[in-house]
C-alpha cells in the first residue's frame, strides 16, 4: 500500500492498494465528523461495489443515502447535477455532512462539483474505480459538468479530503475504459518519466499497476501543489489533449477518450522530432510505449476537419492555439501558435 499526500489549498492522502475499499468507513471516521454520508454512484459500478462501501460506511457509524445516476459521460449534466442537489438538501444534508463518490471521472467530477456547490462547498471523498480516475481526474480538485455547449464548461476547484483507491476494482472495468487510463499514463511518462516509459514498453499492458499508478499520482501531485488553479503549469496536463480532443470530436466519439489522447501523443512527438525540437531517441521511446500498450497512434481524419474542430475548442485565444509540445521526455512546453504553425507542426507530425 502506498499514501501520497497532497499539499493543495487543503492537504489530503491519496491511498493506493489492493483490497482496501472495506477501508472507506473508518478512513472517513478518521477525517469527517459527518452524521451523514452521501454515496454517489453510476448504474454500472453502484451494483457491484455500492453495498460493499454502504456496509463499511455504515459500519463506521455514519448513516448512508445512495444516489445513482445512469452510467456515462451523457449524464455529466446539468439536470443529473441537479438531482444530486434536490438528492442532497431532501436529505437534509448539512455543512458538517460528507459525499462520497464511487466511480470514475464522469462520478468524480459531477459529484465533486455538487460538493463543491451544496451549502457552499461540503467535504468530499473520491473512490475512483476507472484506471483514468485513479491516474488523472480524482487527484487535484476539478470538478465539472458539461453544457451541451461543450465539456467541462460550467466547474469548480474543490479538493476532496481523501482519494482511496483500490486496484481490485479495475478487474471489472472493460478493456476499452482500462485503455482510457493507458493513454494518460503514458502522458505522465512524456511529462516527465523515461523509466514509466520504459516500464510501459518492457511490460505492456500487465504493468505492474501499483507502481505505476502512484508513480503518476506523484506526478499530478506535483503539479497541483505546484499550480493548483492552472495558472500555466498544470496546463501541461493537456500535453496530446488538442489534437486528441478533435480526433475524439471528429470520430463522433467513436474512439475512446484514451486512444484519441494517444493519437495526440504520437502526432505532436512525430511533429516535435521532425521539426527538430525533440530527439529521435525521445519520439522513439514515446512511440513505442503508445505501440506496446496496444493504443493507436495515427488517425485517417483530415487535417481541415481536425482544424475546424480545434477552433472550437475552449482552450483557444482568438487567432490562436496553445499546445503542448515535446522538447524530450520531461520536457514540455507550451507554445502558442498562429492557426497556420499549428497546421503546419501537425502535418508535420500525421
Ligand atoms: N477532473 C479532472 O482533473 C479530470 C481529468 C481527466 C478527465 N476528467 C473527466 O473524466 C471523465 C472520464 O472519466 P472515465 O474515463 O473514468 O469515465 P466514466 O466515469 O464514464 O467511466 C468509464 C466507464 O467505466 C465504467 N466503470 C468505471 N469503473 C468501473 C469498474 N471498476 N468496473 C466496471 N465498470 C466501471 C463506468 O460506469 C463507465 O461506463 C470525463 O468526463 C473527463 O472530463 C476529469
Ligand atoms: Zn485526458
Amino acid at each position: 500500500m502506498k499514501t501520497i499526500t497532497v499539499n493543495a489549498s487543503k492537504t489530503y492522502d491519496v491511498v493506493i492498494g489492493n483490497g482496501i475499499l472495506p477501508e472507506i468507513g473508518s478512513r472517513c471516521r478518521e477525517l469527517s465528523a459527518a452524521k451523514t454520508v452521501a454515496l454517489i454512484s453510476d448504474s454500472n459500478v453502484a451494483p457491484l461495489y455500492a453495498k460493499n462501501v454502504e456496509d463499511s460506511l455504515t459500519g463506521a457509524g455514519f448513516r448512508v443515502v445512495s444516489f445513482v445516476f445512469p452510467a456515462g459521460e451523457q449524464s455529466k449534466n446539468a439536470d443529473v447535477y441537479l438531482q444530486i442537489l434536490a438528492f442532497l438538501a431532501e436529505n437534509q444534508l448539512g455543512r458538517k455532512d460528507l459525499i462520497v463518490a464511487l466511480g470514475g471521472g464522469v462520478c468524480g467530477d459531477m459529484a465533486g462539483f455538487a460538493a463543491a456547490t451544496y451549502l457552499r462547498g461540503i467535504d468530499f471523498v473520491q473512490v475512483p474505480t476507472s484506471l483514468l480516475a485513479m491516474v488523472d481526474s480524482s487527484v487535484g480538485g476539478k470538478t465539472a459538468i458539461d453544457l451541451p455547449q461543450g465539456k467541462n464548461l460550467v466547474g469548480a476547484f474543490h479538493q476532496p479530503i481523501l482519494v482511496l483507491c483500490d486496484m481490485a476494482l479495475l478487474e471489472t472495468l472493460p478493456q476499452e475504459n482500462f485503455l482510457d487510463g493507458c493513454g494518460e499514463i503514458v502522458k505522465y511518462g512524456v511529462l516527465g518519466d523515461r523509466n514509466l516509459l520504459k516500464l510501459l514498453t518492457e511490460t505492456k499492458i500487465c504493468f505492474p499497476r501499483e507502481d505505476v499508478i502512484a508513480r503518476c499520482v506523484e506526478m499530478k501531485r506535483d503539479v497541483v501543489n505546484a499550480d493548483e488553479f492552472e495558472g500555466g503549469l498544470r496546463m501541461l496536463l493537456n500535453l496530446g489533449h488538442t489534437l486528441g480532443h478533435a480526433v475524439e470530436k471528429c470520430s463522433h466519439f467513436s474512439l475512446s477518450h484514451g486512444a484519441c489522447v494517444a493519437i495526440g501523443l504520437a502526432v505532436v512527438t512525430r511533429g516535435a522530432v521532425k521539426k527538430g525540437y525533440c530527439s529521435a531517441e525521445d519520439g522513439k521511446a514515446i512511440l513505442s510505449a503508445i505501440s506496446a500498450l496496444g493504443l493507436p497512434s495515427e488517425t485517417a481524419i483530415g487535417m481541415d476537419d481536425l482544424m475546424d474542430s480545434m477552433l472550437n475548442d475552449k482552450k483557444r485565444t482568438s487567432g490562436s492555439i496553445t499546445c503542448v509540445v515535446p522538447y524530450g521526455i520531461g520536457d514540455c512546453r507550451r507554445e502558442t501558435m498562429t492557426l497556420m504553425e499549428v497546421r503546419n507542426f501537425m502535418e508535420a507530425g500525421m
